[in-house]
């Protein structure tokens, strides 16, 4: 079993704040709350967000980069984009130090696979204040178009209407998440429109939502959005409008998008 390391003095963090050490090459964010200290590894389950330097209330931090909230005592993830919990190590105070064990279980789990986790932080960083992370890297977007249900049998993809869009939109996946994004929930209405310039076509206007005001996956949703609703022969264009009232909340999620995420 590995050994405690001391990785500051008590002073050296307020309480309530936080400090980014190092323990055998591994970045932690270390926080100190109501005179107690708690240590998660410092990179957000979600796309490697540097925790230490998130917004502390309570026991709670806020990854700075699209706000996923985890519970610094246990490591869980509360709220989306993140879904897996981060580890946490045991922590205590002696000799006027604070000492950290790395390798304890993992905390309360969403326990689906997620988007890659970034390899381990570089070795050799000192105890310094937090700064900011690197992103790692991103997945590959779902393939639309290549699922089997993107054409009927004989290529019919049968008359375009909402219920025809949502199916196709079910071929766009986050690619972080890699659920698609109508279990998501982020399709918040579809609405088709004969086109003045094409007849016997329609312009398809879609409102979509992100998990996160910054999801660094918008970009690409909405172009394969756009690219798989404009296989359908009976489209004329392809509209997306980004929503972000009311936010989006997992409870928006179908049953099946639950069960991919490993929440229940
Ligand atoms: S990297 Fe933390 S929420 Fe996205």
């Amino acid at each position: 079993m590995a050994e405690f390391v001391r990785v500051a003095a008590v002073g050296d963090v307020p309480d309530p704040g936080s400090l980014v050490v190092e323990v055998d090459g591994e970045l932690l964010a270390l926080f100190h709350v109501e005179g107690t200290f708690h240590a998660i590894d410092d990179v957000c389950t979600h796309d490697g967000g540097p925790l230490a330097s998130g917004e502390l209330v309570g026991h709670k931090v806020a990854c700075p980069r699209h706000g996923a909230k985890f519970d610094i005592r246990t490591g869980a993830a509360l709220s989306m984009p993140a879904v897996r919990a981060t580890r946490t190590h045991d922590v205590k105070v002696a000799d006027g130090g604070v000492w950290i064990r790395l390798g304890r279980a993992q905390g309360v789990a969403g326990p689906a696979p997620q988007a890659a986790i970034p390899g381990p932080p570089p070795a050799g960083l000192p105890i310094t204040a937090p700064t900011g992370g690197a992103a790692g890297p991103r997945a590959p977007a779902g393939l639309p178009g290549d699922h089997p249900a993107a054409t009927t049998a004989g290529g019919d993809m049968g008359a375009l209407c909402e219920d025809r869009v949502r199916e196709l939109l079910r071929l766009v996946k986050d690619p972080e998440l890699f659920v698609n994004i109508v279990d998501l929930g982020l399709i918040y209405g579809v609405t088709l429109t004969p086109s003045g310039d094409a007849p016997g076509k329609q312009h398809v206007a879609i409102d979509m939502t992100m998990t996160s005001p910054a999801c660094p996956a918008g970009p690409q949703m909405i172009g394969d959005a756009k690219r798989t609703l404009g296989t359908h022969p009976e489209v004329a264009a392809v509209e997306v409008r980004i929503v972000m009232d009311p936010p989006w909340s997992p409870d928006r999620m179908t049953d099946d998008a639950r069960d991919q995420l490993g929440i229940f």
